[in-house]
C-alpha cells in the first residue's frame, strides 16, 4: 500500500562544530530518519540571533562548521533537504501571521522563556524576538506542514505550545496545518569530561572531528572513578565517567575486559585513557575523515545549502500560498 509521505523536520541554532554529545543526542538519530521520511534539517540563524543579536559575528563561521559535520556524519543532501533558516523568508512571514493569532499568555508561561533569562543574565533577553522565539520555532515547523519533530525532552513545551497555535489557526481558518508530533527517541547518555552533560557551555567537549592528537589530549582530562586514588586501588566502573565512553564506542569484548580489568587493578586509568582515545579515533576515522575532505572543497556545503534551500523554498511558498488565502491577505488581481 502506497502512503502519504511523511515529512520530518528538526533545527540547531548555529553553535559551531558538533561534539559528541550533539552527535548522539541529536544528529545521528536525524541520519537514522533520512531513509524513512522526507527530512528538512536546517540550521537556525535567525534564532541565534535571539540571544547573540549583540554580537553576531560567529554565526557565519559556526553555521559552516554545524553543516559540515552533519555531512561529515553522514547526512546526505539528495536525501535530507540542508537549509538555512535566513534563506527562507517565508519564515518570517508565517512568524508575523502567526503573531496576530498567539495569545501573549502562551509565549510567557513557556518554562523555558524564564529559565533562560535568569541563565543568560549577562544578556539583555527581554526582548519581543526572544519571547516569540517558540513562535518563530512553530513556524519553522508548520510552514513544512510538518509530521513530526524529532525533539529533545527539553524542547517538549516548545512543540505543544506548536500543537496548540496549530489547532487554534485551523479552528479560524480551515485545516491547513498538520499537528506536528514529537518523536522522540532512545539516546545515551553522554556526560563531558568531566562528568557533567556534555554542553558546549560546560567547556566539556569532544569534537566529532576533532584531530587524532585533540581527542589523546583531551581524554587525558577525562575524570574517573574519584575513590579510585592509587593504581592499586581496585576501580568501580559503574561511577566512572570514563567508562561511559567504552559503552559509547567500545566492542562488548573491550568492556566486558575493562570492567573486569578495573575492578581488579589490573588496568589503571591512565592505561585506560590511552585505549579509549585510540578506540575513539578508529571509530570517529571515517566522520574525521569526511570532514577534512570538505574543508579542501567547502563548496560542497555551500551547493547542499543552496539546493536545500531551493527545495525548501518550494515547500514553503507552497503552504504560504493557502495561509494567505485563508487569513484573507491574497489578492490575486494585483499578481
Ligand atoms: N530551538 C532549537 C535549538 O535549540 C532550534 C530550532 C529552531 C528548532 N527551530 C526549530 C528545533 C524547529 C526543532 C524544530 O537549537
Amino acid at each position: 500500500m502506497n502512503q502519504a509521505p511523511q515529512y520530518v523536520l528538526s533545527g540547531l541554532r548555529p553553535t559551531g562544530r558538533v561534539h559528541l554529545g550533539n552527535y548522539f543526542g541529536a544528529v545521528r538519530n536525524w541520519i537514522q530518519l533520512q531513509d524513512r521520511y522526507r527530512c528538512f534539517y536546517f540550521v537556525a540563524d535567525w534564532h541565534a540571533l535571539t540571544s547573540d543579536y549583540a554580537d553576531p559575528s560567529k554565526i557565519r563561521q559556526s553555521t559552516f562548521d554545524a553543516v559540515a559535520d552533519w555531512i561529515a556524519a553522514g547526512m546526505d543532501p539528495q536525501k535530507s533537504t540542508i537549509f538555512l533558516q535566513s534563506g527562507i523568508r517565508e519564515h518570517a512571514e508565517l512568524h508575523l501571521l502567526l503573531s496576530m493569532v498567539t495569545p501573549l499568555p502562551w509565549l510567557e508561561r513557556v518554562p523555558t522563556f524564564k529559565d533562560q533569562q535568569q541563565q543568560l543574565e549577562d544578556k539583555d533577553l527581554n526582548t519581543y524576538g526572544f519571547l516569540g522565539y517558540p513562535l518563530l520555532q512553530t513556524a519553522d515547523i508548520i510552514i513544512y506542514r510538518a509530521n513530526y519533530v524529532p525533539v529533545g525532552e527539553d524542547q517538549a513545551s516548545h512543540l505543544e505550545l506548536s500543537r496548540e497555535i496549530v489547532r487554534r489557526f485551523n479552528n479560524f481558518y480551515g485545516p491547513v496545518f498538520p499537528e506536528p508530533q514529537p518523536l522522540f527517541t532512545e539516546t545515551p547518555k553522554v556526560p563531558g569530561l568531566d562528568g557533567r552533560k556534555m554542553s558546549k557551555s560546560y567547556g566539556n567537549t569532544i569534537g566529532l572531528t576533532s584531530s587524532a592528537d585533540e581527542i589523546r589530549k583531551l581524554t587525558m582530562t577525562m575524570f574517573t572513578d574519584p575513590n579510585r586514588v592509587r593504581r592499586s586501588d581496585p576501580g568501580n566502573p559503574d561511577i566512572c565517567n570514563l567508562f561511559q565512553f567504552h559503552r559509547l564506542f567500545s566492542d562488548d569484548q573491550t568492556i566486558e575486559r575493562v570492567d573486569r580489568e578495573c575492578r581488579a587493578a589490573q588496568i589503571g586509568c591512565v592505561e585506560d585513557k590511552r585505549l579509549i582515545a585510540e578506540i575513539m579515533i578508529e571509530k570517529l576515522r571515517p566522520i574525521r575523515e569526511r570532514r577534512e575532505q570538505i574543508d579542501r572543497d567547502p563548496s560542497i556545503v555551500w551547493d547542499a545549502l543552496r539546493e536545500g534551500n531551493r527545495r525548501a523554498r518550494e515547500r514553503a511558498g507552497e503552504t504560504m500560498e493557502q495561509v494567505r488565502k485563508a487569513m484573507q491577505v491574497d489578492f490575486p488581481e494585483l499578481r
